[in-house]
């Protein structure tokens, strides 16, 4: 063999390493190949190739194999070590990706498989540009052992170090079991696909075994239900290909890092547009719901959104939009889902949300409809005053342009955790419907009138009659405004204006906070 290399030619040479890449790019062979075809999933050299440019990836470590010996694996081989890693463009745009391929051992993960995660991560890093991981693996390689969760360890000190500086996303396109889920828990978002992938710390069968419950891999831990049990998974998508458009979208919204600037895309929207069909949005009666999300696409360009969780925590709506162009991260209560009120869930989904635009200089809007905090017990044990906490923290830390628009309700605790003035809301406006107080006027009038009511001839009559006397005085904007605790009242067919021209008068924010390690927020 010596012999014949060292009379090999060039050509030769050229040859023999274009058949051993050529051997390595087919990954774990046709047999394999066909078996994740006909389960419904892509290999990861196809996902790659949907995912990016054509023709644009790099492979970076093709060739790196794994060195274990034991249990028969000195004799096994694992093309690319199950992982495809490298970087390329998506939309025009630089983005590094590691994609586990089912195919290559399962798509395990051992010391050399997590050392080219590492090294594909270290350089999204220095590079400051987004890091995508297509998940599809078996977990630890069993064989390996130790340094397979080793390599796990490295790769969610990376998922941290880089959190708020470079935009990390998952897609689960298949298993990912035990501490492998930390990885995307530690990402910015993460995406599944119906039907295809889950994920869960103990798997059924270890549940059954355990406390006797039985549960199928997709009830316990499909897209369905990270979706809106969990709220582990941000997009649920309906196979592979679309779970990669999907994220294509999503990245469109997006910096390259927390250096960069914000991605503008020409809209044929006009900054001037009225939008009528906003005045007939709230409703007569105070009682009744409505969608938000009406609201946030009359506003929005083209009237195009890109929510995220959006079955889980559907009392508060998180949102992508442009704005001329302009990302911009909607954080709205929805009145369709418990009346729009807060609870420990929609806290949780407005904290992280707000966390990550500020993160990425993505302004601020709010739209506030509440009534209060959600009550009862399940909540009170459930810590919302906790998890409240941390809305409030998320806001005041925020220092990207802040806006809010009260729609309707704006009351109590929920008021001042609807990014109000004193939260640092750079503009708080509100419609003629807004009613901001310390409660609604029956509740109060009960509370401040209760002997007024009881002793008149006539108490239901009197309590109608303090009630209207508490709405005239306090359920409007119009204390408020008088108080220079909101900045306008405005029309509401002029929204979608009045946030244009307030977001380009802000565009050059600078806000500092005071000099430290970092905040402690309420978790
Ligand atoms: C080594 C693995 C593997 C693993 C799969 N394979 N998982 N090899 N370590 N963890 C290999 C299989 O041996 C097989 O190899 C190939 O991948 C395909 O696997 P199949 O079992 O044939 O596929 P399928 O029937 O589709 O079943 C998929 C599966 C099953 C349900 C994921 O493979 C499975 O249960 N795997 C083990 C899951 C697990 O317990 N992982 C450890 C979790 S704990 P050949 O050579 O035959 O093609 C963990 C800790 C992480 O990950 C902690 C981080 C902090």
């Amino acid at each position: 063999m010596g012999d014949d290399l060292q009379k090999a030619t060039t050509q030769d040479k050229i040859n023999n390493f274009t058949a051993k890449a050529q051997a390595l790019l087919l990954m774990g062979g046709e047999k394999q190949i066909n078996k994740q075809h006909e389960s419904g999933k892509l290999t990861a050299r196809e996902r790659l190739d949907h995912l990016f440019d054509k023709g644009s990836f790099q492979e970076v470590q093709l060739f790196v194999q794994h060195r274990s010996i034991l249990f028969g694996m000195d004799k096994k081989e694992i093309p690319a070590d199950g992982v495809i890693t490298g970087f390329g463009k998506v939309n025009g745009r630089i983005v590094f990706a590691a994609a586990q391929d089912f195919t290559s051992s399962g798509g395990s993960l051992g010391e050399m498989h997590s050392k080219k995660i590492w090294k594909i991560m270290d350089m999204a890093i220095a590079a400051q540009k987004p890091f995508i991981a297509l998940n599809d693996s078996g977990g630890a390689r069993i064989q390996e052992g130790v340094p397979s969760l080793d390599g796990y360890g490295g790769i969610f000190y990376r998922n941290t170090i880089s959190s708020g500086y470079i935009p990390q996303i998952t897609a689960i396109m298949g298993p990912t079991a035990g501490g492998a889920v930390y990885s995307p828990a530690l990402t910015d978002w993460v995406f599944m696909v119906k039907n295809t992938s889950y994920m869960y710390i103990t798997g059924p069968e270890v549940i059954k075994a355990v406390i006797g419950e039985e549960v199928t891999h997709d009830q316990l831990g499909g897209a369905v239900a990270h979706a809106s049990k969990s709220g582990v998974c941000h997009v649920v998508t309906e196979n592979d290909t679309d779970c990669l458009d999907k994220i294509k979208v999503l990245l469109s919204y997006l910096p390259d890092s927390c250096n960069s600037e914000l991605p503008v895309i020409p809209t044929t929207d006009t900054a001037d547009r009225s939008c009528p069909e906003l005045n007939k949005v709230i409703p007569d009666k105070a009682a009744r719901a409505y969608d938000m999300k009406k609201i946030i696409k009359a506003v929005a360009d083209n009237n195009d959104i890109f929510e995220l969780h959006e079955s889980w925590a559907q009392n508060i709506t998180v949102a992508l939009i442009r704005l001329m162009g302009r990302p911009v991260g909607v954080i709205a209560n929805n009145p369709m889902f418990f009346a729009g009120s807060l609870n420990v869930n929609a806290s949780d989904k407005a904290s992280r949300f707000i966390r990550f635009c500020d993160a990425f200089n993505i302004p601020l809007l709010t739209f506030a409809d509440v009534p209060g905090y959600m009550p009862g017990t399940e909540q009170e044990w459930s810590g919302i005053i906790r998890h409240g906490a941390k809305l409030l923290h998320a806001y005041a830390e925020a220092t990207v342009p802040k806006i809010t628009v009260v729609t309707r309700k704006d009351y109590g605790g929920a008021y001042i955790g609807m990014c109000s003035k004193q939260l640092g809301a750079d503009y708080v406006m509100a419609w003629p419907t807004a009613e901001i107080a310390v409660m609604g006027a029956e509740g109060a009038c009960n509370i401040i009138y209760r002997s007024e009511i009881n002793s008149a001839a006539d108490p239901a009559a009197k309590r109608a009659e303090l009630i209207a006397g508490y709405e005239e005085k306090f359920n409007n904007p119009y204390f408020a405004a008088s108080m220079g605790i909101i900045e306008e009242i405005i029309h509401p067919h002029d929204t979608r204006k009045r946030i244009i021209a307030l977001l380009e008068a802000l565009q050059n924010k600078k806000e500092t906070r005071l000099t430290k390690k970092h905040n402690n927020i309420p978790l």
